[in-house]
């Protein structure tokens, strides 16, 4: 299994992220609109942890079996973490003068998505699923 961890610290990093799974993506044969998905989704949620909690960490790992393609990314900080998790992932709310569309437009980009959070912790973590041939 593939597995790399990422420090997220400022824009840099985002743009580092950004690569790493898509590299990972084309090596697992993904084409280019699987690759943009995912490294859209991971910009996001990397551009939302330096914004609202200043640093954090992503790790993303392929966690594919015989029948399956699966990438996954787990982007996770320290912050304050979000209130009300269902309000966030609503099209348009944005505490932060932004569009809003960071979290559910992220969510819609991939087959699995999941986000716990409480005060002091926020995991993210997101597969992209495509069946092999
Ligand atoms: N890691 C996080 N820690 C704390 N709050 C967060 C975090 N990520 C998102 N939020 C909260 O969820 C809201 C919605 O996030 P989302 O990314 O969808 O929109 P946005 O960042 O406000 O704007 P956009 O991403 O469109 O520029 C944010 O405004 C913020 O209140
Ligand atoms: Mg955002």
């Amino acid at each position: 299994m593939t597995k790399k961890t990422m420090e997220i610290k400022n824009q840099r990093d985002v743009i580092a992220a950004r690569q790493a799974i898509r590299e990972m993506a084309n090596n697992l044969g993904l084409g280019l609109a699987d690759q943009t998905r995912l490294a859209t989704a991971i910009s996001e949620l990397t551009r939302n942890v330096i914004q609202y909690a200043g640093e954090g960490t992503c790790i993303i790992s392929d966690e594919s079996d015989q029948t399956t393609l699966r990438i996954r990314a787990v982007i996770e900080d320290h912050g304050p973490g979000i209130p009300d998790v269902d309000q966030a992932l609503a099209d348009g709310f944005s505490t932060g003068n932004g569009l809003g569309a960071g979290l559910p437009g992220a969510r819609r980009l991939v087959q699995d998505f999941n986000l716990e959070s409480k005060p002091g912790h926020t995991k993210v973590t997101i597969e992209m699923i495509r069946r092999k041939w």
